[in-house]
């Protein structure tokens, strides 16, 4: 047992923040933590400020051009359901991919069940990718949109989205990005891109605590209902809901809180860069991969080649269910994985490892050589006991 906890859980969440993100978070939260843009005195309109500046560091930071269409939300799960609910109209098509998470699946399936929508889930090939090619093929005349994840929360690909986003202008189609696992560490940029909305949350590489998120819609996304109602701070006198955007999908008080840690968040990933936090969690992730590679009895998926990718991957210890083995880690090692199907029944399926599923390490920026090498001779004894 080590004396300190190896986090390998930064998919679910990065753990720890960075020092200065959480210090300057609760200064400023202790300073202006008012309720923003609704009263008359300063301090109110000091935390308004923050909110609106956000929102234009949101925007510039995924490449729009358009602040007033940052929706904040609680994470990427209620963004997405703010687009999928808000878009779609009985009779509407969608498609969408077998890499999916619950948080658009979910979504997708109750709508189905309504009766509202119909919706196609393409493949993805044995490298963890899906073909644009696939996904056009799969437009029909009512397709009302095409829902993807950037990067897999279980294999770590990340999808060819500018070509796809490319191929879905070209049809006319909208394409909605669920950036959960890839904002803060792979690049993007909506306008060029031709994303026309991308739902991320804040808590994972974004840096931010839990309970932030948000939504950046594009100039294509005309017609999108609230699914919630309430104080938005301006016109309260009108029983209707606004309809100017942003607070036309906003209502109630904002998570402040979140919001600086938001901001703070952004700043760090700038100041650092994000393509150098990407490459230190990819050599991470390349020494693990090698060392597992080398222990018999590992099975790794969809990760013989590891560019266009995150820095996650799953792993099993054959005839081993994962759950046993990350009960070891945990309780022999101090080792923290997501064991499981990790929200995406149908990656497992897919992969053959339903309905176990995997042992999912993944890295975040404070992970170090030390992390994984423990990590390696963790796994290699589990395996090694299992053999024998
Ligand atoms: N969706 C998060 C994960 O993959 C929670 O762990």
């Amino acid at each position: 047992m080590t004396d300190r906890l190896i986090y390998l859980d930064n998919a679910a969440t990065t753990f720890p923040k960075p020092a200065p993100v959480l210090k300057k978070t609760i200064e400023t939260y202790s300073r202006i933590g008012v309720s923003p843009g609704r009263g008359s005195y300063d301090l109110a309109a000091e935390a308004e400020e923050l909110v609106l500046r956000t929102r234009q560091k949101v925007a510039r930071f995924f490449g729009s051009s358009d602040p007033d269409r940052v929706i904040y939300t609680c994470n990427a799960t209620d963004a997405l359901n703010t687009a999928l609910q808000g878009l779609l109209r009985p009779g509407d098509h969608v498609v969408s991919t077998r890499l999916e998470h619950n948080s658009v699946l979910r979504p997708l399936y109750h709508m189905r069940r309504k009766g509202i929508i119909e919706y196609d889930l393409v493949p993805f090939d044995g490298r963890g990718f899906v073909d644009p090619g696939d996904i056009i093929a799969a437009v029909r005349p009512n397709t009302k949109l095409v829902v993807l994840s950037h990067a897999s929360n279980v294999l770590g690909t990340v999808q060819p989205v500018q070509e796809i986003g490319r191929r879905c202008a070209e049809r006319g189609v909208p394409l909605l990005i669920d950036a959960a696992q890839s904002a803060g560490v792979i690049p993007v940029d909506m306008q060029s891109w031709q994303i026309a909305g991308l739902a991320f949350t804040g808590h994972k590489s974004m840096l931010a605590p839990t309970g932030i998120g948000g939504l950046v819609l594009g100039r294509q996304i005309e017609e999108i209902e609230p699914s919630r109602f309430g104080g938005t701070g301006i016109d309260s006198g009108n029983p209707v809901h606004t309809e100017a955007f942003p607070y036309r999908l906003e209502a109630g008080t904002l998570n402040l809180m979140g919001i600086i840690g938001l901001s703070e968040g952004i700043d760090f990933l700038e100041e650092k860069g994000i393509e150098s936090i990407h490459a230190g969690e990819m050599e991470l992730l390349k020494r693990l991969h090698d060392g597992l590679s080398r222990i018999e009895g590992i099975e790794l998926y969809c990760a013989e080649d590891l560019s266009d990718h995150i820095g996650l991957l799953t792993a099993n210890i054959r005839g081993m269910d994962p759950n046993d083995a990350g009960a070891i880690l945990d309780a022999d090692f101090g080792i923290a994985v997501r064991v499981g199907l990790h929200c995406a029944p149908l990656v497992h399926e897919s992969i053959g490892t339903s309905p176990y599923g995997g042992i999912r390490f993944s890295i975040g920026p404070f992970n170090t050589d030390d992390d994984i090498d423990r990590t390696l001779a963790a796994m290699a004894e589990i395996a090694r006991h299992r053999k024998g």
